[in-house]
């Protein structure tokens, strides 16, 4: 067995039970959205459906976000999460197919996901330190054929891969690299980050390469350096790498980057994850800009601790406080929660006025210009 697939059981296996989530929040609670006691609409005038990055519509505005693969013990959670997001019309990512390049003999641990899910949306997976260290076009092929997949996200990951006691901190050349695949592939690509969010610039350049799709994955919910940090101790006693405050307060939180990124590429489809964990969160999240809002570390938790059923009844409640959200602020599709007033303050205010973002002219301009690409 590969040190690849051995770290990717043993992320699994940890992150279930152990504290993984940053101290620091992902600023959604300095987001109220107004509530509409007259929205003029029935609660099933609401339809969620949306084209997922310009393609195949979902039928709610919600993704379980790419976490895993590459060993045998882990591909029944592939096939129940691609199962749950296949009942509910949603989309569904896998993760890093690098152990299935590596060792072939893995890739049922992915394809599973296309096996139980043929018809929603499946996005495949890759991280840039693999495109530094020599991937390109082929392996993303690749890794998109084995799931016959809608889009490939390629993860970013510097913070995970510094303080990884394997870590490939590579990351000279990705930019170009994006640009490769970006021209030649014949899906969307995700840029996507994990747990420490995108930026202004790094979506800026990589919508000026073509990108059109992002994944913020901000700060708040599940942090890679402190998960890393963890697994570090668990082995050794002590972490290798200590990370200090960073595991807790490094990155740009997810409310911060998606505005940032919405205001960078006003044209792009925008997943806002990262710390979402009920459907209050996910409308906060689409109503900043977001297109849809992804989810990771609860859909695992619920699977593992209460089994597909707690995983249904995580992703139907989810789903539903969404639709009574869009109810409320009488929204008949997903695209009204970006008309909605909404009050931005404390923290999330401050920190965006410092990025130099006006929140007035964001939320009265910005986001309803938007709407003239959907
Ligand atoms: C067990 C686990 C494994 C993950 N593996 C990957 C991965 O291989 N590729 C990737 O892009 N993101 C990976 N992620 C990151 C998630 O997709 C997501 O961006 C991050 O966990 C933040 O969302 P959350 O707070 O809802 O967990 C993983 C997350 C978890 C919990």
């Amino acid at each position: 067995m590969s040190n690849t697939q051995t770290r990717k059981l043993e992320h699994v296996k940890m992150v279930a039970s152990s504290p993984v989530e940053a101290s620091e929040s992902t600023l959604l609670e300095f987001v109220r959205i107004v509530h509409e006691p007259l929205p003029e609409i029935d609660l099933d005038d609401v339809d969620l459906s949306l084209k997922f990055c310009g393609g195949k519509r979902v039928r709610a505005p919600l993704m379980i976000t790419g976490m895993t693969g590459g060993h045998p013990d882990v591909e029944r959670i592939n096939g129940d999460l691609a199962e749950i997001a296949e009942e509910h019309g949603i989309a569904m990512g896998v993760g890093s197919q690098r152990a299935a390049i590596e060792d072939p003999s893995t890739a049922r641990t992915y394809r599973i996901a296309r096996e139980r899910a043929p018809t929603t949306v499946i996005v495949a997976n890759l991280g840039a330190p693999q495109l530094s260290k020599g991937y390109g076009v082929r392996e993303a092929e690749e890794a998109v054929s084995m799931l016959e997949a809608d889009a490939i996200a390629i993860h970013l990951n510097p913070g995970q891969e510094a303080f990884q006691d394997e870590g490939d901190p590579f990351y000279s050349g990705v930019l170009g690299k994006l640009l490769e695949l970006s021209e030649s592939l014949g899906v969307p690509l995700i840029l996507k980050e994990t747990g420490t969010g995108l930026s202004r610039k790094s979506v800026r350049l990589a919508r000026a390469m073509g990108i059109k799709c992002f994944d913020v994955s901000g700060l708040g919910g599940t942090n890679w350096i402190k998960a890393e940090v963890v697994r570090s101790k668990a082995k050794h006693g002590r972490p290798l790498r200590p990370a200090g405050p960073l595991s807790d307060y490094w990155g740009n939180p997810t409310a911060v980057s998606i505005v940032e990124a919405r205001h960078a590429a006003p044209d792009s489809f925008i997943i806002g994850s990262g710390g979402i964990r009920n459907g209050l969160d996910a409308a906060k999240a689409i109503s900043l800009g977001a297109d849809m809002a992804g989810v990771a570390l609860p859909a695992l938790r619920a699977l593992l601790n209460t089994g597909k059923e707690g995983l249904r009844e995580l992703v139907s409640a989810m789903i539903y406080q969404l639709r009574a959200a869009a109810f409320m602020t009488g929204s008949k599709n997903v695209y009204g929660l970006w008309r909605t007033p909404l009050s931005i303050y404390g923290r999330l205010a401050e920190e965006l006025r410092v990025r130099s973002i006006d929140v007035a002219d964001y939320i009265y301009r910005a986001r309803l210009k938007a709407l003239q690409w959907r």
